[in-house]
């Protein structure tokens, strides 16, 4: 049994007409002519029961009713962790290439069956276009599962150990005793998908605490592990309440580590109750978590303009600004910043904004009322400052569904609120900084912000992009030179930051499968 190093799961076009473009419409017009019933899945089975019926709307259409779940309580995670540690030794004692054979099935499958419903999912539940669907909840969770068996085979294969004669030294894989939560963010389904299947594929059991917004495709995920061959009581799927969630996992004598991605705040809170109980558990939990961003573009005068103006755009305005990655803030040189202005209010002006399933709309909404209102107020708070100029957008609408146009906003101070906070939303705010100036803005780069998950460099002198490297060193855990800061692809750029961004246990790496193994040395004398 060998796997070879996977090859990227190719992203499709979606061009008008083509065939997977006909398959992806009928999928959504499928999802919009019923009311889904969204279960929790324990132990293998749909659970349709909770305190609260709970409707799911999606964000650009918010009079229709995709489906509805029901808010679990305390009693759905004691369910779902009695379902985990049952199913644990059994798929502890699963052979690591029968584990792996299950997420290679997945991949496929959701590379062929599964490819149009997932898309589909994603698009309406959580606001992505085609596009946006398909290199996160397609193309990415291929990568993830196929490139997380591959890197696990390595893992599983390397003996690094010297044995002396006549003794042999061998190092055992295990996965971690007990079970592992895992808590996910609403802004890529390929992420929140992850985050139990990594340690799920190590031989661990999981529960899987998906965040609201992002239930709609969590459910597809399911399904999909199911029709792989995923053993019942592997990954559970409940619908409580975070705090709930936390309240009995984090006092629970079994908790062997918690998977996160979201906010820093809520990590942050989360490790301290960690902390907190300590003396509870049998073993040290593992703790993994990515969280909150505000990340750069910083350009050197030598850099090309047009194509530090299309970094500018993709990278802040793809799905709206809400991704972890995206580009926050930038550090625009004054020589240049006519010329990257010009041409990204004129790309800008191109673009449309409107519902995921006009194939042509560029932004949609935002993901709910609370994100809507936060970005909102970031913009209107900056209207009418001192300093400060809205020179795109700075319009919202939630009449319909949650849409804010791509705003920029040109500050004279680099600290002001937009520059130093993460707004998780379609807004860039630009600071331009005096030619001369190049070093003053590196450190700028390097002490404003508290997060370091992702950033850019634009420079065409190769001296400059080796002192921005070294000036930058610990401002990012993904650092890209001329391209935008967005858009890591697994098995080429690992993707994860320090700082207040997270642990960086590089998702798509061999870095993070290791955290959810507990390995044990064995020496036999012969
Ligand atoms: P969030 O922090 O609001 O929620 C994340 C998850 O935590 C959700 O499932 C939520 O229900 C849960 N949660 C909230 N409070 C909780 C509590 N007290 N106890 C237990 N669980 C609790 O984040 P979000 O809005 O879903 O996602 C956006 C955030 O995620 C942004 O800050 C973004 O930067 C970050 N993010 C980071 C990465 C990365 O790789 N670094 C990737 C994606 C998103
Ligand atoms: N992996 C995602 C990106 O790089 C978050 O944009």
């Amino acid at each position: 049994y060998h796997i070879a190093v996977p090859a990227n799961e190719p992203v499709l076009s979606y061009a008008p007409n083509s065939p997977e473009r006909k398959s992806l419409q009928a999928a959504l017009h499928a999802a919009k002519s019923h009311v889904a019933e969204l279960p929790a899945y324990i132990d293998g089975k749909a659970v349709f029961a909770g305190q609260e019926k709970v409707s799911v709307h999606p964000p650009h259409e918010i009079a229709h009713t995709l489906g509805h779940f029901y808010r679990g309580t305390a009693g759905q995670v004691h369910e779902a962790i009695a379902a985990a540690l049952r199913a644990k030794a059994s798929w502890a004692a699963t052979p690591w290439q029968e584990r792996a054979a299950v997420f290679l099935r997945a991949a496929d499958l959701l590379a062929g069956p599964f490819r149009a419903r997932m898309n589909a999912a994603t698009m309406l539940g959580q606001s992505k276009n085609a596009y946006q669907a398909e290199i996160d909840a397609v193309a990415e969770l291929c990568d993830f599962f196929r490139f997380n068996a591959y890197f696990l085979q390595e893992i599983y294969r390397e003996q690094p150990l010297h044995s002396p004669s006549p003794t042999w030294n061998k190092l055992e894989y295990r996965p971690l005793e007990g079970f592992v939560l895992a808590i996910t963010p609403f802004n890529f389904t390929s992420i929140a998908a992850n985050l139990p299947a990594a340690p799920a594929l190590c031989g661990n059991t999981v529960v899987w605490k998906p965040a609201e917004t992002q239930i709609y495709s969590a459910v597809v995920i399911m399904e999909l592990f199911a029709a792989a061959g995923l053993p019942p009581g592997v990954i559970n799927l409940i619908y409580t309440d975070g705090p709930v969630v936390g309240d009995i996992v984090f006092k629970h004598r079994d908790f062997a580590g918690l998977h996160f991605t979201g906010s820093t705040g809520v990590f942050r809170h989360l490790w301290k109750e960690i902390g907190a109980n300590i003396e509870k558990y049998r073993s040290y939990p593992r703790i993994v978590g990515e969280t909150g961003g505000k990340d750069f573009i910083i350009a050197h005068p030598d850099a090309d303009a047009e194509q530090v103006a299309v970094a500018c755009l993709r990278g802040a305005f793809e799905y709206q600004g809400q991704k972890c990655s995206a580009a926050s803030r930038a550090y625009l040189p004054a020589s240049l910043w006519p010329t990257i202005r010009e041409r990204l209010l004129a790309d800008l002006a191109t673009l449309k904004m409107g519902t995921v399933e006009d194939f042509s709309n560029f932004i949609n909404a935002v993901i709910d009322e609370r994100a809507f209102d936060k970005i909102a107020a970031y913009i209107d708070g900056e209207k009418g400052k001192a300093g400060r100029e809205i020179i795109a957008g700075g319009g919202h609408d939630k009449s319909k569904g949650y849409f804010i146009e791509p705003t920029v906003i040109l500050t004279e101070d680099p600290h002001s609120t937009t520059m130093e906070e993460e707004i998780f939303g379609p807004v860039l705010t630009v600071y331009v900084y005096p030619d001369a100036d190049w070093e003053k803005a590196l450190e700028l780069v390097d002490t404003t912000s508290p997060y370091a998950l992702t950033g850019a460099v634009f420079a065409t002198d190769r001296n400059v992009i080796d002192q921005a490297t070294r000036a930058l060193a610990n401002a990012a855990g993904n650092f890209y030179v001329n391209d935008k800061p967005t858009g890591a692809v697994v098995g080429q750029q690992p993707f994860g930051g320090a700082r207040g961004s997270g642990t960086n246990d590089k998702a798509g790496s061999a870095l993070n499968l290791t955290r959810w193994i507990s390995p044990r040395l064995i020496k036999e004398n012969f």
